[in-house]
């Protein structure tokens, strides 16, 4: 209210002052005005009665001065005319003029020494008269003079009458401005202000049911303020939503979710249905070696992730068959059961010619989305050759799937990562019937990032026939509902996080994968013992004499950091040279997407790298880096994670990161130490990891020396909680929670 009034006032302030000075002026030039008129028409009277009263005067008439001053005297507002001698004496007057005015006047007299007109005002019968004087001579000499006596209260009268007027007018504007000011303040202020705290009040209750305010508000001068606000709302909506998860997380903590018991609760949630896999990347595949078949599990989060829940669900699990000896493992309907030494479930395999693969897989998904979704600073190449064969390979698996599902009533779907953006949508079209979820094993990036891509509208539509997208990391998620947000028309809740578009919805939440942990040790004795001779057998085996042994595990991809690490390694050798001759990393490098030319390069730039680091360090029986650039089974990885000092993952961008999961999982003996990336996802779970930035080599350095200084109580406190928490959130607890999620929808929604 204090506004108002102080609005109105100055408001009123100003149109006062404005009044009065425009009056004031008014006031004073219709004064002139009238002055002047009364002036020039006495002047002319006097004049030409000067005319005839000259000679009368002259001859002393005074009979005729007499009738012609009675004749003049009845004029409109002439009060009368007197005629003076050059005395000052009056030879003849108006009869009414005499007793009002005192003899002699100043102005007669005044006006016959100095021989000139004089003008005036004076008061006769209290009201204003104008006086003016004109003196008359014969040769030279001044023989009388003549007075003329007008009524000027007129005047006055018009003034005080402007005065009222003005008066009047700012009276009545006063008011319109009153009521003007407090309708416009109630309307664009106190009530768009009250209607705005109403939504922010329900909004910190946690009641509000929408994220943005009232639209009659948007457009408004609060905009500007609406807006920010409803950017900090969100915000609060994101930070709510990562409590909640949180509390969540810590209250399923509380019980632990084992391989049986995903079994026991999918036999509930499932009610005997199938689940139905869709990925890329096969679990297993069969390749030629030498006359003879493998087969192998292809490297990779997603595999290792999946596996074990589908040996535990049963399913059909369908994927392209890459493998050169696939096509001889498969029946007739291109499906076997696998793993191969304990079948549990059935893998069908989609075969891409060679076209196919280039567009879909090399070129669209890896040189395209790959670096689009990493923030890595590799350029992602879009062609439009890539996004047709991209869209056919979606169809492709679509049509595979559409016959799996066939004979199922509300199948239950889970799609897997980027190469298959497209299906959720196309599944949908076909079978509405379908609970899709998507999970996305990459990171999502931010609306400008993603922004670059030509079709980015038509992955999102197909990602968005999905009734759950999953991403590692709320951050994540809340990166796509940005990206929806800004790309496409569509609904936004973000209480609920989740997208309407053309009345279906799509949830978007945070499932961070894991692998596949629940034992226990009984006997941690014998398992150090066992550690300490195959420490030894691994150190023969790689040809080096060392103390410390350190060991990173990856697909040779440029997202990982691997010339980084190798560049800390070299500076923590140049930097503590106590330690060369004494720790030794051992790089399991395991080749990728080898025909795209960035991973090409990037192979050759670790294997100089490599060389030169060893070149300048290595001694007889020793060298620091051990580069085994081949694909190495689980069983061979897992001796290294066994026995190492420390576990480096120095991603530059992961979704997650499973081996640094592993690393944990495999210490039985609760020691190592895990340098792990800030840019990964397992860096928001895995606290007690040494968290490094792998841009930041120096910092590496010290990293690597910290961890192999570390007191052994510490390592052990750490690796302890590491293990504790992927435990308590092990793969069994992401299935359980994916897949009741995707389980219970209800069907209607689905359908719509
Ligand atoms: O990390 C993303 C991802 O697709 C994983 O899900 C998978 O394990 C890995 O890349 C393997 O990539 P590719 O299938 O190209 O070998």
């Amino acid at each position: 209210m204090k506004i108002t009034i102080r609005l109105i006032v100055s408001l009123i302030f100003v149109v006062a002052l404005v009044a009065v000075i425009f009056s004031f002026y008014q006031v004073s030039s219709e004064k002139d005005r009238l002055i002047g008129e009364l002036d020039r028409r006495t002047i002319i009277l006097a004049e030409s009665l000067q005319e005839s009263v000259k000679p009368l005067v002259n001859s002393n008439s005074i009979p005729k001065l007499n009738r012609i001053v009675e004749r003049f005297g009845n004029r409109e507002r002439l009060k009368g005319v007197i005629v003076y001698d050059n005395q000052g004496n009056i030879l003849t007057s108006t009869p009414e003029l005499i007793p009002k005015i005192s003899q002699p006047l100043p102005e007669v007299v005044s006006s016959i020494t100095e021989n000139q007109p004089i003008d005036g005002f004076i008061n006769i019968d209290s009201k204003k008269t104008y006086i003016y004087v004109l003196p008359f001579s014969e040769e030279d000499k001044i023989i009388g003079a003549l007075a003329i006596f007008h009524d000027a209260s007129y005047i006055d009268v018009r003034l005080k009458g402007i005065w009222k007027n003005n008066l009047i007018r700012f009276l009545t504007l006063t008011m319109l401005i009153v009521v003007i000011t407090l309708l416009v303040v109630r309307w664009s202020i106190t009530g768009p202000i009250a209607k705005f705290s109403e939504w922010m009040r329900e909004l910190r209750l946690g009641k509000g049911k929408s994220s943005q305010p009232d639209t009659s508000l948007r457009g408004d001068m609060l905009a500007p303020l609406i807006s920010e606000v409803t950017h900090l709302a969100k915000s609060l909506s994101m930070a709510r939503a990562r409590a909640e998860e949180e509390a969540r997380l810590r209250v399923q903590a509380e019980s632990l979710w084992t391989a049986n018991r995903l079994k026991e609760h999918m036999r509930v949630e499932l009610g005997g249905k199938k689940l139905f896999l869709v990925s890329n990347r096969e679990p297993y595949m069969h390749v030629k070696d030498g006359r003879n078949i493998k087969c192998i599990v292809p490297a990779g989060g997603l595999v290792t992730a999946l596996d074990p829940v589908m040996r535990i669900c049963d399913g059909v699990w369908i994927a392209n068959g890459s493998g050169d000896a696939d096509k001889e493992v498969v029946d007739a309907n291109d499906k076997l059961r696998v793993p191969p030494e304990e079948p549990a479930y059935t893998l069908k395999r989609i075969w891409l010619t060679k076209e196919e693969e280039n567009g879909y897989y090399y070129g669209f998904s890896n040189e395209g989305i790959w670096p689009l979704c990493h923030i890595t600073h590799t350029r992602p190449i879009f062609r439009l050759d890539d996004w047709i064969h991209y869209q056919k390979v979606n169809e492709k698996f679509t049509q595979a799937l559409l016959k799996e599902i066939a004979d199922e009533e509300f199948p239950l779907v889970l799609i897997q990562d980027y190469h298959l953006a497209l299906l959720p949508l196309l599944v949908k079209e076909k079978r509405p019937d379908v609970k899709v979820a998507l999970f996305w094993h990459i990171p999502w990036p931010n609306p400008e990032a993603y922004g670059i891509c030509p079709w980015q509208q038509e992955i999102l539509i197909g990602m968005l026939g999905a009734d759950i997208i999953g991403f590692h990391t709320q951050f994540h998620c809340n990166n796509f509902l940005d990206t929806v947000d800004r790309f496409l028309e569509s609904k936004i809740d973000w209480e609920q996080f989740s997208v309407e578009r053309g009345g279906h919805a799509t949830m978007v939440r945070p499932f961070p994968i894991s692998v596949a942990f629940e034992a226990t040790v009984s006997d941690r004795k014998a398992v150090i013992q066992e550690k300490e001779s195959l420490r030894e057998q691994l150190f023969k085996e790689i040809g080096v004499q060392a103390r410390y042994l350190g060991i990173g595990v990856d697909r040779i991809d440029y997202t990982k950091g691997i010339p980084e690490r190798f560049r800390a390694i070299e500076r923590f050798l140049e930097k503590y040279p106590e330690f060369v001759g004494e720790f030794t990393f051992v790089e399991l490098g395991a080749p990728s997407r080898t025909h795209i030319k960035r991973y090409r390069d990037l192979t050759t730039e670790v294997e100089e790298m490599v060389d030169k680091i060893n070149w300048r360090f290595r001694t007889k029986t020793w060298r620091p880096i051990v580069f085994l650039k081949a694909h190495h089974s689980h069983e061979e990885i897992n001796r290294f994670y066994k026995v190492a000092d420390i576990c480096m993952v120095t991603s530059l961008h992961d979704g997650m990161n499973l081996v640094s999961k592993e690393f944990a999982t495999s210490r039985d003996d609760e020691d190592g130490v895990l340098i792990l990336s800030q840019f990964t996802g397992a860096s928001r779970e895995l606290k007690d990891a040494v968290i490094v930035n792998p841009y930041d080599i120096e910092q590496m350095a010290d990293a690597i020396h910290l961890s192999l200084t570390m007191k052994p109580d510490e390592r052990s406190e750490r690796m302890k909680r590491m293990r504790t928490a992927i435990k308590e959130h092990n793969i069994y607890r992401w299935a359980g929670d994916l897949i009741t999620e995707l389980a219970r929808l209800r069907t209607t929604d689905v359908a719509s």
